[in-house]
């Protein structure tokens, strides 16, 4: 049994149809309503998001993500043990999306099923198969966020379509005798259920409620700023690590504002943030793992730095972990 678990590799995939704000303003348009690159940049830092095309889904996005995650970890898809995928935009309501990836990459006999907690998703499937690595059920993992927010979007609400976008990221994380995950910290308060949901479910063969995105925006920001530093003050003290101990902040990328008053909080200079929520806007699970990517593969984010990871989103839930890449 090994006592740690470690990034060995990251990964990501955007669709290729990348939609601009006068994109979103044309679209709005047509059905006569009215938004503009000033609003969206202004109040998100939002400028683009990448949409997939029908007929791909959720599980398609995350193959890409995983074999170049396999790729940059020197890892065969025979390899690997356990594949958890963060999602709230399954292919299907069962199997999970973990085992329709397992079948398209071929890693197959492991143990694979998906997570549900919308955007702090990936923070909690690391923390998962942290655990599981920890005490010896698994040795290599694929941990994954993809995502087609496109599909659940409710394209007359202007306070929510602007917003999000899909993709995927994935990581190896391997059992190692040397640190890896430092510490995590998830937590939920389903008391606020109602604040950023998709009130929809199935029932004999139809659709049963408003499957679409609704989100009470003011009330998600003042809660996010506030539990995001709470699980950023939680993994540093349970690592016995202070603030200026990380190199990387690679938060949910939901609002440029909410990103700039966590690193304020947690004195951070906003160059040691990596931010892609200009380029990608709110991929929800699929965030996290796509900065982690952007930044290894432009060559700021290093091995042996430490990384702290945070992620906030509907159920109400949210979640950090720290680690050394
Ligand atoms: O990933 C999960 C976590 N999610 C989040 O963290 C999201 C958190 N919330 C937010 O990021 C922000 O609350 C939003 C970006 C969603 C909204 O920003 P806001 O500063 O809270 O704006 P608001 O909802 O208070 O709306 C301000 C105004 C309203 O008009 P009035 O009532 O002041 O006349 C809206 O109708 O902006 C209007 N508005 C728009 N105007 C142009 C809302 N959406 C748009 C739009 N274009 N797309």
């Amino acid at each position: 049994m090994s006592s740690f678990s470690r990034i060995t590799g990251t990964g990501s995939y955007l669709p290729p149809r990348r939609l601009s704000n006068a994109d979103m303003v044309a679209r709005l348009a047509q059905d006569g309503i009215e938004t503009s690159d000033d609003w969206i940049v202004e109040r998100s830092g939002i400028s683009a998001r990448h949409f997939a095309d029908e007929g791909v889904f959720s599980s398609d996005l995350a193959v890409h993500a995983c074999q170049e995650a396999l790729r940059a970890a020197g890892r065969s898809a025979s390899e690997v043990d356990l594949i958890i995928v963060a999602t709230s935009t399954p292919d299907m309501v069962f199997p999970s999306t973990a085992c329709i990836l397992q079948g398209k990459l071929g890693a197959i006999g492991g143990a694979a099923f998906d997570v549900q907690a919308v955007c702090s998703g990936f923070v909690y499937a690391l923390t998962v198969a942290d655990a599981l690595i920890k005490t010896g059920s698994a040795r290599c993992a694929l941990v994954v966020g993809a995502e087609i927010f496109s599909r659940i979007l409710d394209f007359k609400d202007r306070g929510t379509c602007v917003l999000f976008g899909d993709g995927a990221g994935a990581v190896v994380l391997e059992a190692s005798d040397t640190p890896g995950i430092l510490s995590t910290d998830v937590h939920a308060d389903g008391r606020h259920v109602d604040m950023l949901c998709v009130p929809g479910h199935v029932q004999g063969g139809l659709v049963s409620g408003v499957p679409l995105l609704k989100m009470a925006g003011q009330a998600v920001f003042k809660l996010a700023v506030g539990v995001l530093e709470d699980a950023a003050r939680a993994v540093l003290s349970k690592a016995g690590k202070v603030e200026s101990d990380i190199d990387w902040l690679i938060p949910h990328q939901a609002n440029i504002r909410i990103i700039q008053s966590t690193a304020k909080k947690l004195k951070l200079p906003m160059e040691n943030v990596i931010l892609t929520v200009g380029q990608h806007g709110n991929t929800s699970a699929a965030s996290i793992p796509l900065a982690l990517d952007v930044g290894v593969r432009s060559g700021r984010v290093q091995k042996g730095q430490t990384l702290l990871l945070e992620g906030v989103g509907g159920g109400f839930t949210w979640g950090a972990v720290l680690l050394t890449l």
